[in-house]
């Protein structure tokens, strides 16, 4: 089977399209043809091994994985004689977190791992591509605060992977919702239900004297010092982003002021945690509560492009793999 193959960390030449052998699955796995994948922010720093603590998870000095990718959505093609949960023809979606493995065609994972049914009102290319940023912001939203109806949030990224999908979640929250982006995706935040918008190229933010419940830094962009004027006398400034200041924040200040800075690495949360967001976006999208937003579609063949692409910083929403 074609597969991308890691073997240094690097720049996106380092991910090389080889032909490996096509995986066969144990009693206890599911064989996935896999149709579509996502470049995600986590799969560059992967790729890149920097922030170089992230080496203790994924390989002091090289990848431990061959196969990079997180992220999943494709078919049951067989099943090991003590799968129960699923049958060949099923359209699945998961998350493989550090066992990566998704650039590839085919993948086995066992019925226990982050491996759910696909809604079928969706596409391949729209389950892969929310698990990441639809997972993340709901877990900020449910573990490290409370939104009530009527809460005004801003989030910062608003177009982003994590920020496309965190407006439409603090929607459903009932949050009064403000969104930071450009100007060029100013339509695109309105569409997804943002109440407000402020652009922060025109540093729109600065001048803002809003107070908010909470603050979503979803692209680590912002500092607390500069926005904690912003925050309601007991506010919560999220961020997935880890900074020195920010731990030393957290360390040092945090347990003696009533506004609070969070950071949370939800990836690395017990897999019951994450498996139990997985299932709560797979219902949003079942529901049409939740859209995922899509950018650009690459083939496997275009993945260095596609690491390039998303290196830069613009992607609006999602980068898909289609294999299929
Ligand atoms: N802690 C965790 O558990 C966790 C989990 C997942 C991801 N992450 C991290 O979260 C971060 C965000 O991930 P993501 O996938 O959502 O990012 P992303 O999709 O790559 O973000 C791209 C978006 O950010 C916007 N942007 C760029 N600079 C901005 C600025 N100064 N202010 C406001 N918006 C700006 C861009 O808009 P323009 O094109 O208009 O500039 C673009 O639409 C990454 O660093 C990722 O590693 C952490």
């Amino acid at each position: 089977m074609k597969a991308i193959i890691v073997n240094a960390y690097g720049g996106p030449e380092v991910l090389q399209v080889k032909s490996i052998a096509k995986p066969v699955p144990k009693e206890n796995e599911v064989l996935v043809k896999i149709y579509a994948t996502a470049v995600t922010r986590a799969s560059t720093m992967m790729r890149t091994g920097k922030p170089y603590f992230g080496r203790l998870f994924t390989g002091i000095s090289k990848p431990k994985v061959k196969v990079p990718g997180t992220d999943l959505a494709g078919v049951v093609e067989a099943v090991g004689l003590k799968i129960s949960k699923f049958k060949a023809g099923d359209k699945v979606m998961a998350a493989t977190s550090l066992k990566c493995g998704t650039y590839a065609e085919y993948i086995c994972l066992s019925q226990d791992e982050m491996i759910i049914h696909q809604p079928n009102n969706i596409s391949a290319e729209e389950a892969t591509g929310i698990i990441d940023g639809g997972s993340t912001a709901l877990a900020f939203f449910t573990d490290q605060v409370s939104i009530k109806p009527r809460d005004k949030v801003l989030i910062n990224g608003a177009s982003g992977s994590i920020g496309t999908a965190a407006i439409q979640l603090a929607k459903e929250f009932g949050a009064e919702v403000t969104a930071v982006c450009s100007e060029k995706n100013k339509t695109l935040v309105k569409q997804l239900g943002a109440n407000h918008v402020l652009d922060y190229t025109k540093k729109e933010l600065e001048r803002n004297t809003n107070e908010y419940h909470v603050i979503f830094d979803t692209v680590g962009k912002l500092t607390f010092r500069k926005v904690k004027r912003n925050l309601t006398k007991d506010g919560v400034f999220l961020t997935p982003v880890m900074k020195f200041p920010t731990l030393l924040h957290m360390l040092f200040i945090n347990p003696f002021s009533k506004k609070k800075l969070k950071f949370a690495a939800t990836g690395l949360r017990k897999q019951e945690q994450q498996l139990r967001d997985l299932i709560k976006i797979s219902d949003m999208l079942s529901t049409n509560k939740l859209k995922t937003v899509i950018d650009r579609t690459y083939s496997l063949d275009q993945i260095q492009e596609a690491h390039r692409y998303v290196d830069a910083g613009h992607k609006k929403g999602n980068v898909i793999i289609k294999l299929n």
